[in-house]
């Protein structure tokens, strides 16, 4: 759907490495690994690879009811963008926090009670996390500012290279780790029997937050690739460059978590708290190994979230942008104000707002929680209806034909799927999430 006066991808190159860097993000490396370690570590995996297997679609608009969807994900979008850029902030800190040493000399054997009461200080003290909150969502700012292909386009094709070539290190380094061995097996055999139907959807609710469905990004993003895009093969690549980075991302974590004897469920702190001492302790005996492993780790989580970031920052960018003809720059002024604003709120649900609940959460989890539990599956139950019911079949296989010049099957098998196996599956998922089912 793009016309000339729309901005637009330059390469296939960049439209790959922009819609990858949409989808690997914290969410690959922070959130797979422990939604995994939580839930029966490659029985998880298993459960999420046959989950992210039907989901490709592209926006089409008639009737009022079903442009609105699209209006779904705008909002989701941007709420998600509000939390995010908080844990982005954090993950900066962390940064600077190996860069200059900090993670290393807290290191005692066996006792991770200075990361805890560092990270605990840390997020709870009102200017700190604030500061680097704003630092992270300025550079978004600047390259949502550059343009499509000035900014998006260009610096993901400098920064997912580079995350991939971080990630070969860090699993290099790791798989020697004393503890690789124990890791190892904990991710790759399946444990059937800590698989509930909680964890079937949060694998389910897993593959959607970490591949950016729903929440109009890679709409967004589909919206300025060229005619000649070949929609369904994209969308193949960009499901196995996301997994890869997740299942590589728990290659590096679990060997240094068992290796310091550290439960693979300790649940979200574990990038912030075990981590960091983990690394020490797997490594420690070349301290200079350790501190590479370290500073290379957090730069990682910061090139993934700033491109995942960046995608979430588009969506309502492009939407003010389009609807109040204002120029780009200016749309997103209004966007950084609004993430500011709400951020900032986030952050300080940490700390001195700690006694602010929405339905008995903080305001962080009550966004997650919204975010991806009740509106991805929510919008994904919609778009599925809308592609698979409402939509004419002939529109949908021209689309995702290219005027019919690709082969008809993975049409064909796509629209099937929508029709009758995602909004069911998805509909349970959410109802099954809400405890309804
Ligand atoms: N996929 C991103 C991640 O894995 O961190 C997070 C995300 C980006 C979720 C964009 C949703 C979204 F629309």
């Amino acid at each position: 759907m793009s016309s000339p006066s729309r901005a637009s991808f330059g390469s296939k190159f960049g439209i790959i490495m922009a819609a990858a860097g949409s989808a690997v993000g914290l969410g690959n490396i922070w959130r797979f690994p422990i939604e995994t370690g939580q839930n029966g570590g490659a029985a998880f995996i298993l459960i999420y690879i046959i989950a992210i297997a039907p989901h490709a679609y592209k926006k089409l608009s008639s009737h009022p009811f079903w442009s609105n969807i699209g209006f779904i994900g705008v909002l989701g979008g941007s709420l998600i963008l509000c939390y995010y850029v908080v844990v982005a902030g954090w993950v900066l800190k962390y940064m600077f926090l190996s860069l200059d040493g900090t993670l290393s000399t807290l290191f005692v054997p066996g006792d991770a009670s200075g990361y805890e009461s560092l990270f605990g200080n840390f997020v709870s003290s009102p200017w700190s996390p604030l500061l680097f909150m704003v630092l992270f969502v300025l550079m978004c700012h600047f390259a949502i500012a550059a343009g499509v292909r000035k900014g998006i386009e260009k610096l993901s094709k400098i920064f997912m290279p580079a995350l991939f070539v971080i990630l070969i290190v860090l699993v290099g380094f790791s798989l020697f780790a004393p503890g690789a061995q124990e890791g190892l097996s904990f991710l790759f055999h399946p444990d059937f029997s800590k698989l509930t139907t909680g964890s079937v959807l949060s694998a389910i609710a897993q593959a959607f937050y970490s591949l950016s469905l729903c929440m109009g990004c890679l709409c967004t993003y589909a919206s300025y690739f060229g005619k000649d895009v070949n929609i369904v093969k994209s969308a193949v690549s960009i499901s196995v460059i996301d997994t890869m980075v997740a299942i590589m991302a728990g290659l590096i974590i679990f060997p240094a978590v068992f290796s310091a004897g550290i439960s693979p469920q300790s649940g979200p702190s574990l990038a912030f708290i075990a981590l960091p001492g983990a690394f020490q302790q797997a490594f420690g005996s070349v301290p200079a190994v350790a501190y590479i492993v370290s500073v290379l780790f957090y730069a990682l989580l910061v090139l993934a979230a700033l491109t995942s970031a960046i995608s979430l920052y588009e969506v309502p960018t492009a939407y003010i942008h389009e609807t109040w003809h204002i120029r780009r720059r200016y749309a997103a002024l209004v966007v950084t104000a609004v993430c500011l604003m709400l951020g900032t709120v986030c952050s300080l649900s940490m700390g001195v707002l700690g006694d602010l609940h929405i339905f008995g959460k903080s305001v962080f989890d009550f966004l997650d929680y919204f975010c991806t539990t009740i509106m991805m599956p929510l919008s994904g139950v919609f778009i599925a209806i809308f592609l698979g019911w409402v939509v004419k079949r002939d529109i949908f296989m021209d689309d995702v034909t290219n005027g019919r010049t690709l082969r008809a099957a993975p049409a064909g098998v796509i629209h099937w799927l929508l029709r009758w196996v995602a909004p069911i599956l998805l509909l349970a998922a959410f109802l099954g999430v809400l405890g309804v089912i």
